[in-house]
Parts: C-alpha cells; structure tokens; sequence
C-alpha cells in the first residue's frame, strides 16, 4: 500500500467543516479591515527565498523543498508567504494604487522539518500582508486583526508576546554586542552557529539545539539597544494595543526565525499545545521590497498556521456540540421510478438551499431508513408508484415520530420542513 508522505496529512471531511469555518472567519475578519484575498503560485525560483527570508535562516539553509524543473530552474515549493507576496506587490506594480496595499492569503507551505504533533512538512498559512504604510497605528491594526481572528474562532488560552528586533541602525551596534557575547562560547556551538556567529548572529538566538538555546538565554536583549526612532516606535505601537484593549506581554526573547524583520515583532501563543505553542507570528520587515528589486516601502504582516489552529480547537471542543451535516430530508425509494422522481426532486430542493439525500447503493427499504437513522436525517419520506400517482406522500419528524401528508412539489416540502427556501 502506498501511504502519504511523513509530516503531510488528509483533512477527512468530520474534520473539513473545522477548516471551512476557520477560513471563512479568516475572510470574514479581513473584509472588516480592508484586507484583499490574493492568490500565488505554489512554487518560486529558488533565489526569492534565498535573498526574501535570509541564507543563513533554518528555512532556507535546511528545510526547503528545492528541485531543478526540466528546464534547468532552481525551483522551490513555497516555505512562506511574504517573500511570495513581496515578489507579487513589485511585479504588478500594486504600489503604483493608493497606498497602503492590504492583501491577505490562505496558501499551504512546504518545510522539511521534523514533523511532530504541530509541526508539519506541509502546512497551511491564513496570512495578512500590508505594504506602504509605517506608522506604529499600522502595526496596532495589523495585530489587532490577528487577536480579533483568535477572538473570532473562540478560542481561549492565546497569549500575544511582542518585541522590537529594532533596524539596521541599531542593529549594527547590537550584533557588535552579541557577536561580542557569542565569542566567548565559540567552542560550544553547532557548526552552523559558528557560521552565523560570522554572518548573523541574532541568528544564534533562534536555533534550536539545546546548547546554543541555552547559552542564547543570557545573550544581550536588542530591546536595550533600540534607536531613538525604533523605541519611540515600539513605545507608540504599545499605547496603541493599549488603547484597544489589547493585551500583550513583552518578550525580549523574540527574535522570529526569517531574516526580513526590522522593529516591531510579534507571536500568539496557546496554552493548549506542546513545545509547537505558537499559533501565529508575524512582525514588520522596513527593507525586504527594495531587496527584493522594488522602491523602498515597508511592509508588515503575520501567518497563523491553520493546523496548530485545529489542534487547539479541538482540544477546546473535545465535550462541545457536534458539527451539523445532517441532511434536512431523506427520500426513501421503492423501485426505479421512485429513484428518477426523487432524484429529480432532491435537485430542485437543493437548488432551494435545502441538503436532499437518497440511497445510491441499492439498498432494500428497511436499509435505506436505517441508513437515514445514521445519516441523522431531520425528516424522511417513503415514496413508490403509488406516491408517485397521487403526487402526495407522508412526511416523518425522525425526532418526533409524527407524521403529516405532503404534496410533492418542492416548494410543500421546503414548507412542511420548516425550511425557507432560497429565492
Ligand atoms: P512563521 O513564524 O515561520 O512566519 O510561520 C507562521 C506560522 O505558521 C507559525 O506561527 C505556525 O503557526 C505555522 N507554522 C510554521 N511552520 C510550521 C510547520 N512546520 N508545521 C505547522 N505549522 C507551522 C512566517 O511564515 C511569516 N511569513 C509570517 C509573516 C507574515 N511575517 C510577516 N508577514
């Protein structure tokens, strides 16, 4: 048997309406605040990763899915969404509308990580992105639409931790500070450390070996060595957050794992899952246009992986209400005239809104209102020639047990169920 590929999953359909519902919150929320779905391909030239989310990051130095295409192309299937986003914002020229460019996606990623619970290969993003605009209020919307999201799904126990990794101003003299720092533990780090010790070493504070974790711990904070323009930023995102009733906590310790921040980062963290807690993340990124080949404009987003999501709520909803797919009407059949007329029949109920099922298997009558029972159908209806002639049948509650005549037609029924017909 050939099975799925480590770290990928099936969403099986109990689970798909979780899905279904978290996207349309997504989009939902985004419509209140202006955000504009955009859609991309599922894979980019290799080289967008390698300058967007920064050479010396995990993503790009050990979990992309890179491929040479039949033409001779580095190709790699998306880890991220910015990066993508930024490459579209440039080649369509969405700087030239009014600014600011607000877009949002929902788009599955690929990272060769080690998957465990929350950590997959392939994963699923609902993110935001907004371009040209670098005021603190930007970064107080943009978290905000985050917290109204969680907000929206109900789901409790999220904390948001924020920080500021600060620009390249300040930057400069603090990766003095921490090469400075790091220096002295040479010996200690991985490979890969001692190579970003060269590079980047605010790089060192997010690996994840445990020696390098633990000597990161006591590394200075670059919240103490913000500019004077980074920290009246970061003072004015905070009164804003504030000023809405968003709570947060500071956390020096952020530093965010792509390359492109600058100033304001943040994550949302849940209570509900193991060492894989953060259920979004996102933050700006002032230089990653031009970088990318475009005039300089900043940018600012998050990501929230929607399977981390899943996970959360289904650990909140573990002794909640099961999900409704039950069908409103189950029309039981005897014989192969009764088949054509309800399946005629259940096509124009469901071009009315209403969810028709029949037995497509054959089934003796006994079968098929044993398999309404499973279905939990809200209402049956036994139809045969007879049924058929008169053009009238009887409809059954399955709740109640009561039953009551009904003539054929679609609308009667829609009627009789209670159901408002669309149109
Ligand atoms: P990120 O922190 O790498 O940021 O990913 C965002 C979210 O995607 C994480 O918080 C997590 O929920 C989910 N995620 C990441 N890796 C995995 C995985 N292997 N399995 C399951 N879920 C995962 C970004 O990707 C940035 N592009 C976010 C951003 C947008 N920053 C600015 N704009």
């Amino acid at each position: 048997m050939i099975t799925k590929p480590r770290g990928t999953e099936d969403v099986l359909p109990e689970e798909s309406k979780l899905w279904q519902n978290i996207e349309n919150t997504a989009r939902k929320v985004c419509e209140l605040y202006g955000y504009k779905e955009i859609r991309t391909p599922v894979f980019e030239h290799t080289e967008l990763f390698q300058r967007g989310v920064g050479d010396t990051t995990d993503v790009v130095q050990k979990e992309m899915y890179t491929f040479e295409d039949k033409g001779g192309r580095s190709i790699t299937l998306k880890p991220e969404g910015t990066a993508t986003l930024v490459r579209s914002y440039i080649e369509n020229s969405l700087y030239a509308n009014p600014q600011p460019t607000k877009l949002s996606y929902i788009i599955p990623c690929f990272r060769y990580e080690k998957p465990q619970s929350g950590r997959l290969r392939e994963f699923h993003q609902f993110g935001i992105e907004c371009f040209g605009a670098s005021s603190p209020t930007t970064d107080a919307e943009v978290i905000s639409l985050a917290y109204m999201f969680l907000n929206e799904l109900k789901i409790t126990g999220v904390k948001l931790n924020i920080n500021s990794i600060g620009c390249p101003v300040c930057k400069k003299d603090y990766n003095e500070k921490l090469k400075a720092y790091f220096e002295q533990y040479r010996a200690e780090l991985c490979p890969t450390c001692l190579e970003r010790l060269e590079k980047n070493p605010m790089r060192i504070i997010d690996c994840k070996s445990e020696i390098c974790s633990r000597i990161a711990k006591d590394a200075p904070k670059m919240i103490d060595h913000l500019c004077e323009d980074c920290h009246s930023h970061f003072e004015g995102v905070k009164e804003r957050l504030d000023n809405m009733g968003v709570e947060y906590t500071i956390n020096p310790d952020i530093v965010r794992g792509l390359d492109y921040y600058t100033k304001t980062v943040f994550e949302f963290v849940s209570d509900a899952l193991g060492a894989q807690s953060t259920v979004c993340g996102g933050g700006r990124y002032s230089g990653l246009v031009e970088e990318l080949g475009g005039k300089p404009a900043d940018g600012i987003g998050f990501a929230a992986g929607l399977e981390r999501l899943i996970l959360v709520i289904k650990k909140q909803q573990q002794n909640a209400e099961k999900l409704d797919t039950a069908p409103d009407l189950f029309i039981a059949c005897m014989g192969e005239n009764a088949e054509k007329f309800a399946q005629k029949l259940i096509f124009e109920l469901r071009l009315m809104g209403v969810h028709a099922e029949q037995d497509l298997c054959g089934r003796s009558l006994k079968a098929q209102m044993k398999y309404a029972d499973k279905l939990s159908a809200k209402f049956s209806v036994v139809i045969g020639d007879d049924e058929i002639t008169k053009k009238s049948a009887i409809l059954k509650d399955m709740n109640t047990g009561e039953t009551v005549e009904v003539s054929m037609t679609p609308e009667d029924i829609c009627k009789s169920i209670n159901k408002e017909a669309k149109n």
